[in-house]
């Protein structure tokens, strides 16, 4: 009801009452509050309708996310399309050339190239800006809110210091090289200089009313003023197809968190995402990180089976077993224990889960879970409705990284549990509200950093700004005249191009580095040097060729529907039969023992097994009945078995041993055997 409405209403009454001329105060002011009753009434209920519809709406978001939630996993979703062709494999879904729309900015001293992506991060199905993250770290020092440090560059190995002579420290720069492609610590221990990093994607509901830029990144930001002109930005984006060339705007959802039950009034929270990276202290083999074939991609490309490890489009999984098997925690459970959430580090929270605490799902003695670090698995206090203690975090989502904070920024989900009593005749209710606040994680990438972020033998100085390097512009480092002046974050050229073989240039148009420039070392002479900053994949390295050094891990959303596992499953079983048809299709040689006994005389025969019958023999113990070769008249059958390392038939023609007195021993041709 308007204010104004009411005013004249009252006025009426006053008229009204005044005209007729029988007007006392005493009327006056009862008419004035039963007319303030019946206003009084209807505010009520439109309080208690719009607390009702308020619910409603935040019940409705949360129907979305559910559906969601249950469709997928956390995860990645798709990234921007551009070609198509004449099947639905031609576009792209979560990889096109490259997963995730990785790239490099290697001039850059610590940007990582990635555009812009769709995720789902448990059930809020949001889109990024162009991200290109940065390699930091949650502050060490400071709780302060998204406070970052960053993460320390690798030593340079002393046996590359120490020598004077550039082309020395080169060689000795790419044993290390060859030493880490090839993972031979005997070669060199360059454990300590190749770290791996997980970097992750990390989002939460937040109660920011302006906008506020997730994530530091040296190209991009988001490009509006308020989150609201970023939704009527990305809507008008979605409405009409189109994007801002500077691909700067992101889909971030909001949401009502809460409805007071009292007032009514909504609480109101805003997502957001922000990814960093946090260094992992031990070594990961390069063995852990399997690769997932994609066949949309590699089948129009006509590279199903072909060594595709070195492509943009590969991903991995990081799995530190030989054979596959179940399992409840792995690697990555350990690593992501020791990242905390936005309290920056690892605080001792303790969650109470409807009553319960939560407790370590690992570990020798029983420890409480320390709830502001990552973890997707805990133990519960008490047994679940089926006897369980071990409780997979989210309802069936294996990528659901979840943490606790105490930040105020972070919107807390408030709930209530209600009682009733008897108190006398009234029945009284006391409620209890439980208040906390999470965010959640997905993993993206395995980043391994090198020696070649610091190698720097020319001594070229640094500067932490974008514009020294080029003297505001003046200097494109093309040739000695224009050498830059030094390097800066921008323009991190330090390696010395011979490390590299020949000169090379990145196909990718998303990349920046150019091949070799110019820069101007300390006593300014000019130096032809390559660019230091983060790669995916290096260039040919003489003698080494080239290194992967960023392997993406992320989870794909689809993955967690049923269909999309019964498909990997079918390619699984596709694959073991395809291995096992090209098997039997190949044959193993097989000689047996020459016998000299006369009559028949002295003779041999010859027999073939494929290879999957060979292996089947050798491996699983099975055996084979096979009809040798025509010879002197006459063949045998024997029944082929392996016992003692060796080939040998055990029933020769029905009968225990050959007749014509062939010994038992079945020789394979050595060559035909030489790589099973
Ligand atoms: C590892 O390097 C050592 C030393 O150069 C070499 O002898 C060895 O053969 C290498 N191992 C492998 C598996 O290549
Ligand atoms: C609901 O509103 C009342 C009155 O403003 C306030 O005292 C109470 O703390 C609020 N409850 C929650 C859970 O925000
Ligand atoms: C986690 O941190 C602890 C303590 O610093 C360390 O001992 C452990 O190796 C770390 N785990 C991983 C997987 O890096
Ligand atoms: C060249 O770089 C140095 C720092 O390395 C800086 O002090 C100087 O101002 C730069 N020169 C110009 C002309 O920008």
């Amino acid at each position: 009801m308007k204010p104004i409405t009411l005013a004249v209403t009252l006025l009426v009454i006053g008229v009204v009452s005044v005209c007729h001329g029988e007007s006392t105060s005493e009327q006056l002011s009862e008419a004035i509050a039963s007319a303030f009753k019946v206003y009084e009434d209807r505010l009520n209920n439109v309080e208690a309708y719009f607390a009702n519809l308020a619910r409603q709406v935040m019940l409705q978001q949360f129907n979305s996310e559910q559906r969601v939630r249950t469709d997928g996993y956390s995860g990645v979703k798709a990234i921007r399309g551009s070609h198509h062709g004449p099947a639905n494999y031609y576009s792209k879904s979560h990889v096109g050339t490259r997963f995730m729309a990785i790239h490099d900015h290697a001039d850059f001293i610590r940007t990582m190239g990635m555009g812009e992506i769709n995720v789902v991060i448990n059930g809020v199905d949001f889109s990024t800006r162009h991200n290109d993250y940065k390699l930091v770290m949650s502050s060490t020092s400071s709780t302060e809110y998204h406070a970052t440090e960053p993460i320390p560059f690798p030593e340079v190995p002393p046996s590359v210091t120490e020598l004077d002579d550039i082309d020395a420290q080169t060689e000795e720069m790419r044993t290390y090289f060859k030493a880490f492609a090839t993972q031979n610590t005997t070669l060199r221990d360059y454990r300590p200089y190749f770290k791996a990093n997980l970097c992750y994607m990390e989002a939460a509901w937040t109660l920011d009313k302006s906008i506020e830029e997730p994530f530091e990144s040296d190209r991009h930001q988001l490009d509006a003023a308020s989150w609201l002109e970023l939704q009527s930005l990305i809507r008008y984006g979605a409405y009409t197809g189109t994007k801002s060339p500077d691909e700067n705007f992101a889909h971030l959802p909001t949401t009502i968190m809460h409805v007071n039950k009292t007032t009514g009034e909504p609480a109101f929270a805003q997502w957001n995402y922000r990814i960093l990276c946090s260094p992992i202290e031990q070594d990961i083999p390069l063995k852990y990180l399997k690769q997932v074939e994609d066949l949309q991609h590699d089948f129009p490309r006509n590279r199903v089976g072909a060594d595709n490890k070195n492509l943009r489009s590969a991903r991995f999984v990081l799995y530190d077993h030989e054979d596959p098997k179940y399992e409840r925690v792995g690697l990555l459970d350990y690593i992501f224990y020791n990242i905390s959430g936005k309290d920056n580090r690892a605080t001792g929270l303790t969650q109470q889960s409807y009553g319960y605490p939560l407790y370590l799902p690992y570990g020798e003695t029983k420890e409480l879970q320390d709830t502001s670090r990552y973890a997707r698995a805990t133990e519960l206090g008490g047994e679940d409705a089926m006897g369980n203690k071990f409780l997979a975090r989210g309802f069936n989502d294996p990528n659901l990284w979840c943490a606790e904070t105490t930040q105020p920024r972070v919107a807390p989900i408030i709930t209530e549990k209600c009682a009733t009593e008897r108190v006398g005749k009234r029945k009284v209710e006391t409620c209890e509200s439980f208040e906390t606040r999470f965010s959640w994680a997905i993993p993206l990438e395995i980043v391994y950093m090198t020696p070649l972020f610091s190698w720097n033998p020319y001594k070229i100085p640094y500067s932490d700004s974008r514009t020294t390097a080029t003297e505001k512009g003046k200097l494109n480092g093309a040739t000695e005249g224009k050498a830059y002046n030094g390097t800066d974050l921008a323009h991190y050229y330090i390696t010395p191009v011979q490390f590299y073989k020949g000169t090379f240039d990145s196909n990718d148009n998303a990349d920046t580095a150019k091949g070799g420039v110019w820069v101007r070392d300390a006593t300014d002479t000019p130096r032809k040097c390559s660019a230091a900053g983060p790669r995916i994949i290096t260039p040919n390295i003489e003698g080494v060729g080239n290194v992967r050094l960023r392997y993406p891990i992320a989870p794909v959303h689809g993955e967690g529907s049923a269909v999309w596992k019964e498909l990997n499953a079918f390619k699984d079983l596709y694959h073991s039969q395809s291995v096992a048809k090209e098997e039997k299709s190949k044959l193993v040689h097989f000689r047996m023992a020459t016998t000299f006994k006369n009559p028949p005389g002295e003779h041999y025969h010859e027999f073939t097994l494929s290879v999957f019958d060979f292996k089947k023999i050798r491996d699983e113990g099975q055996s084979r009945m096979v009809t040798t070769s025509l010879n002197q008249g006459h063949t045998h059958d024997l029944l082929v078995v392996y016992r003692r390392g060796r080939f040998e038939y055990k029933s020769c023609s029905g009968v225990s041993k050959c007749s014509d007195g062939h010994l038992r021993d079945l020789t394979p041709d050595p060559e035909d055997v030489a790589n099973i």
